[in-house]
């Protein structure tokens, strides 16, 4: 079979990192091709060069067996490679069509050709099978739908080459199988899709062949039916598969956080989040599952003190918070790992130790008396550093100079290293690899066991199920069921989710 895409020799250096050395990929027409490796082998850095955002140092790129130069996105673009971005990048306010002809609108007469773009948006989505609304604005949608249109934008562009880094990390499984269906129907249209993920599983169900790449060279391409998982694991990582079961209850009577009637309401008054009652008792994990977008967010910004609420009380160890700012709620003892790590969890442009002090910055080791302690923080950082395995060249780069994964494991040493009494972690390990995955668990685990009360939300529900004591599922502002880890299935677990099991429940 031809070749859509060959990589042969690619390295790309930065200050102090070899991202890239000397890595090779082909990938076939008409195949879906995995790219796996720990956090920090350089998968991301491979995708940007393919994409045309950044050069290589060395090595060459062969688009349809022709050597190419990418000088910019839009190189790529003409050449019909598309790529979707772990990080959406889609502007809420417009709608679906207005994102999609974004930086490429149709002119007729000088006027932009809506019913033309209208027509062509259709004919792609249709031809391959992805159902959207071209009018609905983006804000809108699920995180699913938002998915593809991002993937329609690329399609639109007329891309035959596809990239899609980590795409199922933001979805639920109903989701993961609809993303794969689609997978398959642009595959069954002669398309090429490499893409990302760090769950082997799924790696296994949907790619036709996957290269394993460290920190240096390709590793090994094989074939999922060669391999299993764990195999898979021992040659990104050489290390067993971690698995994330809570053993023995360490739940207490204490109760370390009490929300009562909490109720947030959005800019057209609606309640987002909807009389909102819960408690997360010293030495308990409180998992809250839901879709994104049912007011997770909302009552997490809450309970934090970045968002204000409408009416109800927060209680954190017996202390009324529910007018406390921010950082006197830190003070008080509260942890958070954010959704979102580039809007809230890092200054992308400061230096790691910079970072680190973030939110924490009132207190030893980083203040001393009403001063900045510099050298404080650069300690904590190399203790964070080695405690947590957080992959970099020394503590002075910017957080921008991490990959994916190493930034997530930067926020959560910080938090974890400030001696929380209350934990509001979401998404803890999102785009982290299994190997450090298992540490993070360990460390929450360790945690729980000394007496720490957490707010897990998580949209990886094998790990909601396997850390969480007790679970909650937020639908539409409201807390539809409590339910029991021990018992319910990730299936199941989707279902009450999206409503589907509720919904049965009634009728
Ligand atoms: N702009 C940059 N400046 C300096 N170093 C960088 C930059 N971008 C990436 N790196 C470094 O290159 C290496 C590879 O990073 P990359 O983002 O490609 O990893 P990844 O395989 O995508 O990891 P993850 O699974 O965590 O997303 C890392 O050590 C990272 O710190
Ligand atoms: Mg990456």
């Amino acid at each position: 079979m031809a070749n859509a895409i060959e990589l042969i020799g690619i390295t790309k250096r930065f200050p102090g990192v070899i991202a890239n050395d000397n890595v090779n990929l082909a990938v076939e027409k008409g195949e879906i091709h995995a790219v796996c490796g720990e956090n920090g082998a350089g998968k991301s850095t491979l995708m940007k060069i393919l994409y045309g955002m950044q050069p290589p140092d060395e090595g060459r790129i062969l688009v349809n067996d022709e050597v190419v130069t990418l000088a910019s996105p839009s190189d790529a673009i003409d050449l019909g490679i598309g790529m979707v971005h772990q990080h959406f990048m889609l502007a809420d306010q417009l709608t679906v069509m207005e994102n999609v002809i974004l930086g490429s609108e149709p002119m007729k007469h000088g006027l932009i050709d809506f019913d033309g773009a209208r027509t062509h948006l259709k004919a792609v989505a249709e031809s391959y099978g992805l159902s959207i609304d071209p009018d609905d604005l983006v804000e809108s949608l699920e995180v699913g739908e938002r998915q593809r249109v991002e993937i329609i934008k690329v399609l639109y562009r007329g891309a035959e080459v596809l990239i899609l880094d980590e795409p199922t990390a933001v979805l639920v499984p109903q989701e993961v199988e609809e993303l794969f269906n689609n997978m398959r129907d642009l595959k069954a249209g002669g398309a090429s899709i490499i893409f990302i993920d760090h769950k082997l599983d799924e790696v296994l169900e949907i790619a036709d062949t996957i290269t394993v790449i460290r920190q240096g060279p390709t590793v090994a391409t094989v074939k999922p039916g060669d391999v299993t998982a764990h195999e898979l694991a021992e040659l990104m990582v050489g290390s067993e598969l971690p698995s994330p079961q809570t053993t023995a209850s360490t739940v207490t009577d204490e109760v370390t956080l009490e929300v009562e009637d909490l109720t947030v309401l959005d800019v057209d008054d609606r309640a987002v989040v909807d009389y909102v009652s819960l408690k997360v008792r010293r030495g308990e994990i409180l998992g809250i599952a839901g879709v994104e977008g049912n007011g997770q967010t909302e009552l997490i910004n809450a309970i934090t003190g970045t968002e204000p609420q409408a009416s109800g009380t927060l209680t954190l160890l017996g202390v009324d918070i529910t007018h406390a700012d921010v950082g006197t709620r830190r003070e008080a003892g509260l942890a958070y790992v954010p959704m979102d790590r580039h809007q809230e969890g890092l200054l992308l442009e400061a230096p790691l130790w910079e970072n680190t002090a973030l939110g924490h910055h009132t207190r030893p080791p980083f203040a001393k008396g009403i001063w900045f302690d510099r050298d404080g923080a650069r300690q904590r950082t190399e203790e964070i550093r080695r405690d947590f395995d957080v992959r970099t060249p020394n503590v002075e780069v910017p957080a921008h100079a991490l990959s994916g994964g190493n930034q997530q494991k930067l926020i959560i040493g910080k938090e974890m290293s400030s001696d929380p009494k209350l934990l509001i972690a979401a998404h803890p390990t999102r785009g982290i690899d299994v190997g450090a995955q298992a540490a993070v668990w360990q460390d929450i685990r360790d945690a729980r066991a000394k007496g720490l009360a957490t707010l897990l939300i998580s949209a990886d529900l094998d790990e909601l199920i396997g850390l969480s004591d007790t679970i909650v599922v937020m639908l539409r502002g409201r807390l539809v069921a409590t339910l029991d880890p021990a018992t319910i299935t990730p299936r199941d677990l989707g279902a009450y989710m999206t409503g589907v099991a509720v919904a049965q429940e009634a009728s």
